[in-house]
């Protein structure tokens, strides 16, 4: 039987790709002229604070790649790129989020800057997410006993635990429901903002 984790693990790949997505869309289309949507635009950088940045990939981390870790050699150079990727990605949604500010504020040359960094920060990840799917998943399945994915489907599967009190993914979703209600079509079914 497949381990729950890697279905959990993919969904939570589709989640954010969704997100990554609507980031990108955005920028896209503010580049053509679109006003910008400020509480959509800060909506999207607080879900992938609160929920890839805190719940997923620390949890890749700590579960996933250490036990593949244990078992072979085959995959180090590939986690040590993926662990890197995280380490990178974490610092680079807080500049997100200061270059969103001084966006909003009107500073010269921020809007730019924005969309650079968005741009930078989804295609990183979505590199990142590929990579994941299509070797280090794989790579997981070949080596890794079925206690040991005891363990990984335990971590992932308290993403999704009313008996842990917090429950990540009640919060993520709400987070993408209010994505959904400021972003216009086709993302989701806010109004649609001047041009
Ligand atoms: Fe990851
Ligand atoms: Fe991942």
């Amino acid at each position: 039987m497949r381990p729950n984790a890697i279905q959990i693990i993919k969904d939570e790949h589709l989640a954010i790709s969704a997100v990554l997505y609507s980031l990108r869309y955005l920028v896209k289309n503010m580049r053509k002229g679109t006003a910008p949507n400020f509480p959509l635009l800060k909506a999207i950088l607080d879900y992938i604070v609160s929920y890839p940045d805190r719940w997923h990939h620390p949890k890749e981390d700590k579960f996933l790649f250490a036990a593949v870790k244990r078992r072979t050699k085959d995959g180090d150079a590939l986690i040590a790129r993926l662990e890197r990727e995280h380490q990178l990605g974490y610092p680079m949604v807080e500049t997100l989020k200061l270059h969103l500010l001084a966006f909003q504020h009107g500073d010269d040359g921020a809007r730019e800057r924005f969309f650079e960094a968005a741009e930078r920060y989804a295609e990183l990840e979505w590199g990142h997410l590929q990579t994941e799917e299509e070797q280090l998943l794989p790579l997981a399945e070949r080596v890794l006993t079925a206690d040991d994915w005891k363990d990984i489907d335990a971590a992932f599967e308290e993403n999704d635990n009313p008996l842990f009190g917090v429950k990540p993914k009640e919060e993520a979703e709400a987070m993408y429901q209010k994505i959904l209600s400021l972003a216009p079509a086709p993302i989701g079914f806010g109004a649609q903002s001047g041009t």
